[in-house]
């Protein structure tokens, strides 16, 4: 695999663990949503530092979790949190959730914030279906609808500007945001039964513009800073964004709409 590929699938996974109370906020709600015996045997899809796998694993006393995600820091951060304090009941899989080598494995699927970085919903959807058991669950949240559409349109105002534009030629946005017809369509064609899809307004506010420029350097434009091709621009390009943030009421104020997923496996 490239250098460029292996590195746009990667994360600073120590800033994502410190910077993501707004995940961990939206992912928590999920948790209080679910209904457990406590032994399952489920997936975190897309578990970045395990901030949330934590939660999960303290809710399921004798259960199980496999821990999966695409980048390797992620994993490495996921697993120095989690290992010594849950042992066994969980393991760590560096995957794609598009190419899941398993079959009817697990009991439940739980997923937040990550399948809007999955290009090709069908098959995300086909594999967590064909890795779950029959009447399996699958409970998920992710970017969807106009999620970040403010401050999309600036950032593609900017790529589009002559400083920018040479290094975005091959550009396109990193993430799906799925309306909950198309979700819950790709879900029922994968196979899931009891379909339910819907948006939420998930408005984030961050403390500063200190807190603001690493968040969207470490988080939500990680994929767009890969195309600059140094440091000094990478600052300048974030810092524009961060400037135009500050007049906004409230200012360092995002835009962000969360797609609640739930289904069941035929
Ligand atoms: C914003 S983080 C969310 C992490 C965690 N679930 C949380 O809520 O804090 C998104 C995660 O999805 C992972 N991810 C993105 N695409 C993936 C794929 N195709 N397969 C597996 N994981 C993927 C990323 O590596 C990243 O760790």
């Amino acid at each position: 695999m490239s250098k460029t590929k292996i590195e746009s699938r990667e994360w600073n996974s120590a800033q994502y663990h410190q910077l993501s109370n707004p995940q961990v906020s939206w992912g928590k709600k999920l948790l209080s949503r679910l209904q457990m015996r406590g032994d399952e045997l489920l997936l975190d899809a897309g578990c970045g530092t395990g901030r949330l796998t934590a939660e999960l694993l303290r809710s399921l006393p004798r259960g199980r979790i496999v821990a999966l995600d695409l980048s390797q820091k992620m994993m490495s951060t996921a697993r120095e949190h989690l290992a010594l304090q849950f042992g066994g009941r969980v393991r760590f899989v560096v995957a794609d959730l598009q190419a899941l080598p398993l079959k009817r494995a697990f009991d439940g699927v739980v997923s937040t914030a990550a399948f809007h970085w999955v290009p090709d919903h069908d098959r995300l959807f086909s594999n967590l279906h064909t890795i779950l058991r029959p009447s399996g669950w699958l409970h998920a949240q992710c970017g969807g609808g106009p999620n970040l559409l403010k401050l999309r349109q600036r950032v593609n105002m900017l790529i589009a500007s002559p400083q920018y534009a040479k290094f975005f030629a091959s550009f396109r946005e990193p993430w799906v945001f799925d309306d909950p017809e198309t979700a819950a369509g790709a879900m029922r064609r994968a196979g899931f039964v009891d379909v339910e899809a819907a948006l939420e307004p998930a408005p984030t506010i961050l403390d500063d513009a200190r807190q603001y420029s690493e968040f969207l350097t470490a988080i939500v434009l990680r994929a767009h800073l890969h195309h600059l091709p140094d440091p000094r621009l990478h600052a300048r390009f974030i810092a524009e964004l961060t400037e135009q943030a500050a007049f906004d009421s409230p200012p360092f104020s995002l835009d962000y709409w969360r797609l609640n997923l739930s289904a069941r496996a035929s």
